[in-house]
């Protein structure tokens, strides 16, 4: 291992604000795999994408800023981990090449290359050819085929170098894969947030799971109105109400929905409130959060959980007022884990809900995955993973 150049592909997705790393959630839990490829003598080469430019250079989306915040978390000046403006070629490759041992460096925005959509081989052999092994942190990022992800891993192999999930990744697949498969009963799953059509094959593959299914925030209005419930001028996915009828049917009693609401004339925050029984929301009201008899049902469930899985919201808690539920919620769910539940938070905003809750350190574990929490818990394939040489752990490269 010593002196061999590794691959990194990190998700550093991150908000970036006035050129500054507004959220270093995700580069924080990248370090234990940097330090430890690090200490074992790697040169380290690391790929990310951030947002979505259409594989072309965009400054706004340059990861200069997430370079500087990665050498602040490693300790070292805000310029030791070296930063390349490009992701391939010859000024990329030669970045690499002069990489000394123990040395870190991240290079430009992957999806600036039209190759990375398209998951081109030519690529991902120019990217392999610098490097020995390849590890992956990109648990995010997973759920896509592109060429950092899928191509990139394989081309490794094909070399006879080694393509391994780091600790980051190998966490987010023990503790879903275990809620999945091998969940302490009961087995509760709290679905919020505000599509639907994102979540259904997550509703499927929870249903044959899960022993009861909480449903809250605007996911829950949709199920209300398929009820022929009054939702008032709540946010609601028209086109999923067919959707909803299907999976209220499939879930039977195991589906619960709030019993009552919190409804607003408005949605602005401070707006006026009252609490409603959900078959008495006005036409004129939006429904803006769990009621608190609901909230209290959903909390006792959560709280005598022996597996939690929690997604989403369970109302607009980024305004204010509109938060006791989702508070509520991650409460509960910190609790059942403080009895020795496993406690898992993971999908779309349900970081942020976590931390709204005050609860992010208190559960057993939040997912850094976003869409690619939600198809890892939907069953689905992710080229990411599959891609590996084996699942085990980054010890073998690290060595
Ligand atoms: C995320 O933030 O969910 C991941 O980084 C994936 O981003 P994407 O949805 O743009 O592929």
């Amino acid at each position: 291992m010593p002196g061999a150049t590794v691959l990194l592909r990190a998700d550093f997705n991150v908000p970036v604000s006035s050129g500054e790393v507004a959220d270093d959630t995700r580069i924080r839990r990248t370090l234990p795999t940097i330090r430890r490829l690090v200490r074992a003598g790697a040169r380290v080469a690391v790929l990310s994408h951030l947002g979505r430019p259409r594989g072309e250079p965009d400054p706004g989306l340059t990861l200069a800023p997430v370079a500087r915040r990665l050498s602040e978390l490693l300790g070292r000046p805000r310029d030791a981990v070296r930063f390349v403006r490009h992701a391939s070629g010859e000024p990329a490759a030669a970045a690499v090449a002069r990489l000394a041992v123990g040395e870190v460096l991240l290079l430009e925005n992957t999806r600036f290359l039209p190759g990375e959509a398209a998951n081109a081989r030519s690529l991902a052999r120019e990217w392999a050819s610098w490097a020995d092994h390849f590890v992956t942190e990109a648990f995010g990022t997973a759920h896509r085929a592109h060429a950092s992800t899928d191509a990139l891993p394989r081309a490794v192999r094909d070399k006879g170098g080694e393509a391994v999930a780091g600790e980051l990744v190998e966490r987010e697949i023990a503790c879903l894969g275990r809620a999945l498969d091998e969940p302490a009963r009961p087995f509760v799953a709290v679905l919020g947030g505000a599509k639907i059509s994102d979540k259904i094959e997550l509703v499927e593959a929870l249903l044959g799971r899960a022993d009861v299914l909480l449903a809250g925030g605007a996911m829950a209005n949709v199920f209300l109105r398929a009820l022929g419930l009054e939702t008032g001028t709540s946010l609601v996915e028209d086109g999923a109400v067919d959707v909803a009828r299907r999976l209220l049917d499939m879930a039977g009693p195991r589906l619960s929905l709030p019993v009552d609401c919190v409804v607003a004339g408005r949605v602005e925050p401070g707006a006026e409130t009252r609490v409603a029984p959900r078959t008495e929301v006005g036409a004129g009201e939006a429904i803006v959060d769990i009621g608190p008899t609901t909230a209290e049902l959903y909390g006792r469930r959560i709280a005598e959980a022996g597996t939690v899985v929690w997604n989403g919201p369970m109302g607009v808690f980024e305004m204010d007022g509109f938060g006791a539920g989702t508070t509520k919620v991650g409460l509960a769910a910190a609790s059942a884990a403080a009895r020795g539940a496993t406690a898992i938070v993971g999908g779309g905003d349900s970081a942020a809900a976590a931390k709204f809750a005050g609860v992010a350190d208190r559960v057993t574990h939040v997912s850094t995955g976003g869409g690619a929490a939600l198809e890892f818990l939907a069953c689905k394939e992710m080229p990411g993973l599959a891609a590996l040489s084996d699942r085990s752990p980054s010890a073998e490269v690290a060595r």
